[in-house]
């Protein structure tokens, strides 16, 4: 077999054999498929697509490419969720101590920001002390110790995916379902975990942009999981604008504290508990009440545990910003939209997400609103404070919102926080 013979099956429409999907799949992680030939593949899939054999095999193989974790000497059901990615999107912070409260362990692989799309472990970074990368046996530990854990994947864990998704990044092939889907499940299979909750986001701030793109992904990667013997559900989830009321990293993990005290913005206290109860579903445990332990400071305390027992100090006080400039409203009104793309694209260029991918990310940099849409506004009133460490940053900033928010004599239409459920 070689590579072009797999390029031209693709390219001509034709569906590729499983032999054909594993050879190369295998063949490209030991670097005997070069990198132009590879991209020349991804893009013959992103335009003649895959069918759902074909994908269920191409996941297979990047399983089969690295090592597959197993968590089935734990005494309780594990259980994770895995956001699409979005701007404010900082469920995860809130949700794994919550379930673990509520009795699943939550090991939970996490990656870092893509684009105008925040990442997990940036987020987490902005914590003084903590540490994303962990050893197999320290993953253990913290579970154990502390029923969540949240950390980068390690290289062994899907390396034909870490490959494969650096040249999509480069190549204008990631908007593909198949490969999309695959990267994704490839990973969370591997993963190890026994259930998992997929939160498929919608809209402008998204990477699917309709809701029939997402539920498309959404019955892809359910299908993926539950075929592999994982519970899989998929949310369809708003993201037409930001979720909560921050955007950028240490300003994403000051909220999720306060969600975990009891308070926090309603969408995310909303969305976090709705999660944390199809989680709990496709574990198996049954009779757990997320609220309660938001009230009654048990998933505080797991939190406390989990970011001190990956070296973090929870008391410690958050990076800020050196920089601050208001946004004020223009008119007096409703504030009828506020663009989740623009707002992400906003927090990026002060300094919240990457230029290139080895780049630092300020972890004091984003936005923080100060009204949501469907919110009465007067002329003149903050809108949003914008957090830079240099004042040079905000001219972008400003240019990025321009159009993205709009006062008007009503509120706007909006998708619903959370679309559809699909399983
Ligand atoms: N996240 C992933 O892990 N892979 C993709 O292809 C897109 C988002």
């Amino acid at each position: 077999m070689d590579a072009i013979e797999v390029i031209v099956a693709k390219r001509d429409g034709r569906e590729l054999t499983t032999d054909r999907i594993d050879w190369v799949i295998d063949a490209y992680t030991r670097g005997e498929v070069a990198d132009e030939q590879m991209s020349a593949l991804a893009m013959a899939i992103l335009l003649n697509g895959m069918n759902r054999g074909e994908i269920a095999a191409w996941t297979q193989a990047m399983i089969r490419s690295g090592e597959r974790m197993d968590w089935s000497g734990l005494d309780r059901p594990t259980a994770d969720k895995h956001s699409t990615g979005g701007v404010g999107d900082k469920i995860t912070l809130p949700l794994a101590p919550l379930v673990a409260a509520c009795g699943a362990y939550v090991p939970q692989l996490s990656g870092r920001g893509l684009g105008h799309t925040g990442g997990t472990l940036d987020k987490l970074e902005s914590i003084p002390g903590w540490r994303a990368s962990l050893s197999n046996d320290e993953m253990l530990d913290v579970l154990r110790s502390a029923g969540a854990v949240v950390c980068a994947a390690g290289s062994g864990l899907a390396p034909a995916d870490k490959k494969l998704y650096a040249l999509r990044d480069v190549t204008g092939t990631v908007e593909s379902i198949p490969l999309i889907a695959s990267s994704i499940m490839s990973k969370k299979i591997a993963e190890g975990t026994g259930s998992l909750v997929l939160d498929v986001k919608v809209g402008s701030g998204a990477f699917m942009k309709t809701v029939e793109r997402a539920r498309e992904l959404a019955e892809t990667m359910v299908a993926l999981g539950t075929d592999a013997g994982v519970r899989t559900v998929a949310l369809l989830t708003a993201m037409d604008r930001p979720l909560g009321l921050a955007v950028g990293n240490a300003l994403e993990v000051e909220e999720s504290v306060e969600v975990l005290a009891g308070g926090g913005p309603s969408d995310v206290v909303e969305l976090t508990v709705r999660l944390a109860r199809e989680m709990l579903e496709a574990a198996g445990i049954a009779g757990k009440d997320p609220e309660q332990a938001l009230k009654d400071g048990s998933a505080m305390d797991h939190w406390r545990r989990m970011i001190a027992a990956q070296g973090g100090d929870p008391d410690a006080p958050l990076p800020r910003a050196a920089e601050t400039m208001t946004v004020a409203a223009p008119a007096s009104g409703v504030l009828a939209g506020l663009d989740a793309y623009a707002v992400g694209l906003a927090a990026w260029r002060l300094g919240a997400g990457r230029a290139r991918k080895e780049d630092p990310v300020s972890f004091g940099a984003g936005v923080t609103l100060h009204a949501k849409p469907g919110d009465v506004v007067r002329e003149g009133q903050p809108l949003m404070t914008l957090h830079a460490d240099e004042p040079a940053r905000f001219e972008r900033a400003l240019e990025a919102l321009e159009g993205g928010y709009e006062v008007g004599p009503a509120a706007g239409e909006h998708l619903s926080l959370v679309i559809d459920r699909i399983t």
